[in-house]
């Protein structure tokens, strides 16, 4: 009852402030006490400074107008709190950040992987920081990172996308916001996500190898791997997952052609790659075995 009177409470002073109808005078309050001296006053570095105009306006913007907390001496919480005292739940922090942010690359939050993980804006985002870390592209992969740890360690792998040598990043392919499809990436497929930077490999071909159109991941691992180029698996066992039927060189080499045995062309093939080179798919008018 109590929190959905205070909701509501801030949700009209919000839209009485974007009216503008709210005097300077009622709203004088926080900065009395959260004065000057006080860290909270870095906001008036950043561009959330003049919300509403400024002043106490700009900190009820995004903790809510606070009529309890706003009183002295101070007992209560405002209605909108990132801690370290009265800490708001999650959705609470989120949803006063997505008064205002709720279209482009925020209009997914809700529903994606970080938001029902519990994660809130301000999980990332600093808004009290003259510089929000987090929209640096290195910076925001060491916060990433301090997560993620497992792809912390894919990333040195021997075969890897170049994110520590600082040419690829994370947020070039996702969206820490939430996408559209599979893992927030940025695109609505995997492929998609490939292509828009590997245009090379999108076709359209003459003949194309199924598994690169249908997703590169049956292939390659996307943050690192320890077979060269980025792929799931070595040489010839890297086709066998799929090409296992009794034909000719898509079989397992038998010690028949090591030396002393025959040696046959298969194993001077070595691997697959030797004779089809074109794994993503040929353009070439004879190309149906991906040979050429
Ligand atoms: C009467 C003095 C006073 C006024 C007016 C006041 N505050 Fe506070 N506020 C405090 C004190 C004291 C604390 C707790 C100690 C601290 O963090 O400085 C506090 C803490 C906070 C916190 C941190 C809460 C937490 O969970 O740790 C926020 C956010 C905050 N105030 C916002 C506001 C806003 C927004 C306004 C205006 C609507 C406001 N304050 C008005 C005295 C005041
Ligand atoms: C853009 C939204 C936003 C605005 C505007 C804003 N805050 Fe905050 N505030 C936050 C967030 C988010 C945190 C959590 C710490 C952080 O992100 O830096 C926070 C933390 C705090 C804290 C607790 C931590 C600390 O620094 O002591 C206080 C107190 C506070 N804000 C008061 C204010 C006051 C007073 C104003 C106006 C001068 C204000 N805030 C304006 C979002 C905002
Ligand atoms: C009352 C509206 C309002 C609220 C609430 C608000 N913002 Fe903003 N925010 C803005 C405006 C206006 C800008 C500047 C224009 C833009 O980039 O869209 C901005 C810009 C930003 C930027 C880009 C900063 C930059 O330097 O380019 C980030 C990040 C951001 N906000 C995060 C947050 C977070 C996190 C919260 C909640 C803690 C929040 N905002 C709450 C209005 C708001
Ligand atoms: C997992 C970390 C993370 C979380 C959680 C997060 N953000 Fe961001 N945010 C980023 C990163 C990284 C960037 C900069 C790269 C980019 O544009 O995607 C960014 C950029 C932004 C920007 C400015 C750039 C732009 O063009 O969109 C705004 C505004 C913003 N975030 C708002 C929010 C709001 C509102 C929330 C909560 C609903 C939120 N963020 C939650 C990491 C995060
Ligand atoms: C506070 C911890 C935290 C931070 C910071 C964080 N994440 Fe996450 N993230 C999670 C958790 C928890 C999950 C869900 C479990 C998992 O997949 O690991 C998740 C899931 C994901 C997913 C999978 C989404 C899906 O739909 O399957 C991606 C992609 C991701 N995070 C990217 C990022 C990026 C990029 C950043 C930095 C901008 C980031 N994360 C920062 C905690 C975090
Ligand atoms: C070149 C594009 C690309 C870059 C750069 C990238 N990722 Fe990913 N990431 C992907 C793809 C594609 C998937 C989906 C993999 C799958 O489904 O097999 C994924 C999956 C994930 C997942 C889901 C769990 C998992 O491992 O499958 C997390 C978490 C994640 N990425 C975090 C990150 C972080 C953190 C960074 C930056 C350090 C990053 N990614 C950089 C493409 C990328
Ligand atoms: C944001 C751009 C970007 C996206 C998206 C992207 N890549 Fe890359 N990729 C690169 C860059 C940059 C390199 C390094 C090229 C170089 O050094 O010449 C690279 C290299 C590679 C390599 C060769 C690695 C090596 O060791 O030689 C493979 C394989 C690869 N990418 C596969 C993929 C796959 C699969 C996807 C989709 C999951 C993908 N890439 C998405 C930018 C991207
Ligand atoms: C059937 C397995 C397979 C699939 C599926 C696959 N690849 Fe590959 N890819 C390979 C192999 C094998 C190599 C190494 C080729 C070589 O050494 O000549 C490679 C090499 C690459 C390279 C680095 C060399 C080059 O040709 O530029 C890139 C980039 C790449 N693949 C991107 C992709 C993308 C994007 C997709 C999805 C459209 C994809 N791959 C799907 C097997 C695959
Ligand atoms: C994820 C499963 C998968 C992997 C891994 C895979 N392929 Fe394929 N490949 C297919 C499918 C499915 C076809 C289509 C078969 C058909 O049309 O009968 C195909 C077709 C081919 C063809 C054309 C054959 C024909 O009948 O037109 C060649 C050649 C081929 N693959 C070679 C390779 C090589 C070499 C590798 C390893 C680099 C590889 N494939 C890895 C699934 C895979
Ligand atoms: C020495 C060259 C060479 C090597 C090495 C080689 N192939 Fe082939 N492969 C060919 C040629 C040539 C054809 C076409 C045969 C035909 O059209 O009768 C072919 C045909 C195929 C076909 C199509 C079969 C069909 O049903 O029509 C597949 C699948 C295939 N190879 C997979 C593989 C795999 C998997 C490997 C590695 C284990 C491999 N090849 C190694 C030369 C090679």
């Amino acid at each position: 009852m109590a929190a959905n009177l205070l909701k509501t409470i801030f949700v009209i002073v919000l839209l009485m402030l974007s009216a503008g109808r709210l005097s300077a005078q009622e709203e004088a309050g926080c900065v009395d006490c959260h004065d000057a001296d006080s860290p909270a006053h870095a906001v008036f570095n950043t561009v959330h400074g003049s919300l509403g105009g400024g002043g106490s306006a700009a900190c009820t913007a995004c903790h809510g107008a606070s009529a309890a907390h706003d009183r002295r001496p101070t007992k209560n919480p405002p209605d909108v709190s990132f801690g370290p005292q009265w800490p708001s739940d999650a959705e609470t922090r989120s949803a006063s950040c997505q008064t205002c942010h709720d279209k482009d690359d925020q209009l997914l939050w809700t529903g994606s992987e970080h938001q029902q993980e519990n994660l809130s804006c301000d999980s990332c985002h600093k808004a009290h920081q003259q510089k929000d870390l987090v929209l640096g592209k290195q910076e925001s992969e060491k916060i990433c990172l301090d997560c993620h740890t497992q792809v912390r360690a894919q990333l040195h792998l021997p075969s890897r996308h170049p994110i520590v040598e600082g040419k690829t990043a994370c947020t070039d392919c996702h969206n820490p916001h939430g996408g559209p499809g599979h893992a927030a990436l940025r695109q609505v497929s995997v492929n998609d996500n490939c292509f828009s930077c590997h245009a090379d490999k999108r076709g359209p071909f003459l003949w194309e190898h199924p598994p690169a159109a249908e997703d590169c991941t049956l292939c390659h691992k996307p943050h690192g791997s320890v077979n060269e180029p980025l792929l799931t698996a070595r040489g010839p066992a890297l086709c066998q997952q799929c090409h296992a039927t009794a034909f000719h060189p898509s079989q397992p080499y038998g010690s028949e052609g090591l030396p002393g045995g025959t040696a046959n062309k298969n194993l001077l093939g070595k691997n697959c790659l030797n004779c089809h080179s074109q794994i993503h798919g040929s353009n070439h008018p004879s190309g149906a075995r991906l040979t050429r």
